[in-house]
């Protein structure tokens, strides 16, 4: 397993690249955007392929690198489904899995620090973003930030591993780099404390000024989305209505990029082929299955995802193969229910 802690100096934040090995796919967890090339370098030195780029939640402090990232390498963008972030690729719920090859996280859902936080649990470790610090809590007092939720996610999940779980935040700034849960539970002073009252008091009185670029920084990391205009003034994105009248047309070939477990949580469209997006180049290669099927039928490939950011970066990686006749649904199957389509189980 490859495993790095990067850090951020200016906003004291912590990343993560994570792979099960060299070659492969690749996963990195908040990114900062000043450090982009940084980990871009890393990534090529150990031979790994960035697939998902992944927030812990929106932060206040630095501007995320996930925009920058999935521009330069055309990764899936990933945060939680109650993120204000205008677009991302890809959205999780607790319960779900944030995959890459050989690497599998559960998914948790702990707010209080913002309503969007997340946490992702994978064997010995918890990413816990700023839910859980190396003996401090993530403050609770701006971004929906509730300390009474935040009880709960600390006491009520993230406190029920085991003791020996490796905590790994998204920010210290006194040069820690990992505690444990047990750890923690015995000398984080922030949870030495008898009530959730007693809780919601110690972190209304804290007093702290707001992060020096919040008003820059908030509004920049929730427009993270890719620009999808561009397409449609090309006239290679449909939109949910027109997508819907093209429903069960012979010369339209849809195809599903999204993962089978977002298939089978949020269903799929009727005749649709899957062809999971991190493997869309070797599909688009001569030979690839997506490249003889057009070729075959001479259908249009319509591609589509969740938001419309996968199957926008589709359309350009086939157009970059040399396939011109494809589009894609803009807003992904989320505008198409929207729209009333109808949906199948996946
Ligand atoms: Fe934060």
């Amino acid at each position: 397993m490859i495993f790095r802690q990067l850090f951020d100096a200016v906003s004291g934040t912590y990343s993560y690249l994570l792979a099960s090995r060299a070659g492969g796919e690749a996963m990195i967890i908040d990114p900062v955007l000043e450090k982009v090339d940084r980990y871009l370098q890393l990534i090529r030195e150990l031979d790994l392929r960035l697939v998902k780029a992944v927030d812990t939640h929106l932060h206040a402090d630095h501007i995320t690198g996930l925009g920058a990232l999935r521009d330069r390498t055309h990764c899936i963008t990933v945060m939680g489904e109650n993120t204000k972030a205008d677009v991302v690729s890809m959205r999780l719920a607790e319960g779900d899995r944030l995959t890459v090859e050989g690497v599998s996280m559960d998914v948790l859902y702990t707010p209080g620090h913002t309503d969007d936080s997340y946490s992702f649990v994978m064997g010995d470790r918890v990413f816990t973003g700023d839910t859980l610090l190396i003996r401090g809590t993530g403050r609770t007092d701006f971004q929906n930030g509730d300390a009474r939720m935040q009880y709960e996610s600390l006491f009520g999940k993230l406190l029920r591993l085991p003791d020996e779980t490796l905590v790994f935040p998204a920010h210290d700034y006194k040069g820690d780099t990992v505690s444990t849960i047990g750890e923690e539970k015995r000398y984080n002073p922030r949870l030495q404390v008898k009530s959730i009252d007693e809780y919601v008091e110690l972190m209304g009185n804290l007093n702290l000024p707001n992060p020096k670029l919040m008003d820059v920084v908030i509004p920049a990391n929730m427009h993270v989305g890719l620009h999808q205009d561009e397409l449609e003034k090309q006239g290679l994105a449909l939109n949910a209505r027109q997508a819907i009248d093209s429903l069960g047309r012979s010369d339209v070939l849809l195809v599903d990029l999204r993962e089978s477990s977002e298939r089978a949580k949020h269903g799929t469209l009727s005749g649709a082929m899957h062809a999971p997006y991190p493997s869309i180049d070797e599909s688009l290669r001569p030979g690839g299955m997506l490249r003889e099927v057009a070729a075959a039928t001479g259908r249009r490939i319509v591609f589509f995802c969740a938001f419309g950011e996968r199957s926008a970066m589709a359309v350009a990686a086939a157009k970059e193969a040399g396939l011109a006749n494809t589009a894609h649904i803009a807003g992904g199957i989320d505008a198409w229910k929207k729209a009333g389509g109808p949906v199948l189980p996946g």
